[in-house]
């Protein structure tokens, strides 16, 4: 049987079809299917009958001999936190984000904070775009106050002469590529931009981050559903994804890291948008609350956590009639499916329906929540915003509901509470705790404990109220 020379590979998702076709049918992608030709193996696997022979691999153990290289902090506080407490040298790093959100911005000011603090030592960064010209760079580096920040800058789009202007001399100690959508190789046919071409351009420069022993700072485009756009396995190929978030309109920007090799996942970085560029917001939880009204219904306090820090901020719920057969949910911030189980679990254990009203829920500020501990916090703004009765106006809420309506523990109580207390909040609704479960950390809050949905609903409705007084 004669075999077939060539194969068609989807450059999305990898499958492999016998013959050509404008939509995978593996993963739906369009355009994505390319001919590649066929590795033919050797016939009685790779070991007999194979022209070359495999070289040994050689293997180490785990302690090793020399010491790694230290972690790079840039001196950007908020960017250090979400890669781990620094630029690990040697390692890539791809920021996404949707276009104007600030990445370009992000790393101008990393690499200059960089490679000003480090005069000393020498801490070479250069910044490559493929956007901006050259003067561009200078002129918004001139507006961000760091006009005299000792970043190299180049406006290229060939990676084979990035390559060879790396190759050689003093080896940088970062890197930037703005973006790798707009890099080639010119190997390729194809575009820049193109699948083939964001792969190979990626490869070669994470090569030689490798060899070269340079942090690469790769600017990713998003697409329309806030993809990194380009292979999945560009993904897969660098150590560390951040994604580059905010809501226009607002001037929060958030850093998140959705992979990290070298450090957690769950960290955030917070950063206000102004007319001199980005800065460090230290105590986010202030910035969320800054516009907060007093006793309004509809709208309670979450304390959440992000990573190792608290984060504060309002849940808002608008419950109105509705002129429609299905009213309309929407949801920002939040998870649309959470809020569906919050509602139906509302309905079916404390009998608040709903159902034929329209809901609204937003986290106000920009913010995306996406712990469980939000729940109770949400059914709050939910049943207040129905009641038409505040939750106090000093409290904060936080929990997790259970199907049947009860009200699960969440983890770092402790932090919650603390900061909650720190920025002048005078009680908490929480789930009920263990017993004795460390009572006097509440930091001179007062505790309610909220041990199922009924109590929420009890407390604030009238006949909560009654009992309260009575
Ligand atoms: P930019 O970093 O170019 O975004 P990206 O690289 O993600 O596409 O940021 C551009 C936006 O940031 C632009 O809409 C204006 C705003 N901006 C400020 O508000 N202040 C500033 O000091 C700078 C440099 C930009
Ligand atoms: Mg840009």
């Amino acid at each position: 049987m004669a075999k077939a020379a060539t194969q068609f590979v989807c450059q999305s998702c990898g499958a492999v079809a016998p013959r050509w076709a404008g939509r995978c049918d593996a993963c739906g992608a369009w355009n994505s299917v390319v001919e590649e030709a066929a590795a033919r193996p050797a016939p009685g696997g790779l070991g007999k009958g194979g022209a070359r022979k495999g070289r040994r691999v050689e293997f180490f153990d785990l302690t090793g001999s020399g010491t790694p290289p230290p972690r790079r902090a840039t001196g950007l506080r908020e960017f250090d936190r979400v890669c781990g407490g620094g630029l690990v040298p040697g390692s890539a790093v791809l920021i996404g984000g949707d276009p104007g959100i600030g990445k370009s911005t992000l790393l101008l000011q990393a690499v200059a904070v960089l490679s000003g603090q480090a005069a000393g030592q020498e801490a070479r960064c250069l910044y490559v775009s493929g956007e901006e010209a050259v003067e561009q760079i200078r002129l918004r580096a001139q507006r961000l106050g760091l006009g005299k920040a000792g970043v190299l800058l180049a406006a290229a789009t060939s990676v084979r002469d990035i390559a060879a202007s790396l190759e050689s001399g003093e080896p940088p100690a970062v890197v930037v590529v703005d973006s790798i959508q707009t890099m080639y190789v010119d190997s390729f046919e194809s575009a820049p931009g193109t699948v083939s071409q964001v792969r190979a351009s990626a490869q070669e420069l994470i090569r030689l981050a490798k060899a070269r022993g340079f942090t690469l700072l790769l600017v990713g485009h998003v697409t329309k559903d806030g993809q990194i756009a380009g292979p999945k396995v560009l993904e897969h190929m660098v150590d560390t994804v951040l994604s580059f978030e905010g809501e226009r309109g607002h001037q929060f920007r958030i850093l998140r890291a959705s992979k990290n090799r070298f450090g957690p996942t769950d960290e955030i970085g917070v950063f206000e948008m102004t007319g001199g560029g980005l800065v460090e917001v230290a105590n986010p939880s202030a910035l969320f609350l800054a516009e907060r009204q007093g006793d309004i219904a509809g709208a309670a306090v979450f304390a959440g956590m992000e990573g190792t820090r608290p984060v504060l901020v309002e849940i808002q719920a608008l419950v109105s009639a509705s002129p429609l057969a299905t009213p309309r949910r929407a949801v920002v911030g939040w998870d649309a499916g959470r809020l569906a189980m919050v509602l139906a679990v509302l309905e079916a254990r404390c009998g608040v329906v709903l159902g034929a009203k329209e809901v609204y829920l937003n986290v106000a500020g920009g913010l995306r929540v996406s712990e469980p501990a939000a729940d109770l916090a949400v059914a709050a703004a939910l049943v207040s915003a129905a009641s038409d009765r505040p939750v106090p106006a000093e409290t904060v809420v936080f929990g997790e509901i259970g199907l049947s309506g009860e009200v699960r523990a969440v983890s770092q109580t402790e932090a919650r509470l603390k900061e909650a207390a720190k920025l002048g909040f005078s009680g908490a609704w929480t789930p009920a705790r263990r017993a004795k479960a460390g009572r006097a950390a509440g930091g001179g809050l007062a505790i309610t404990e909220i041990a199922h949905l009924h109590d929420l609903v009890a407390l604030l409705t009238a006949e909560g109220r009654r009992r309260e007084l009575g």
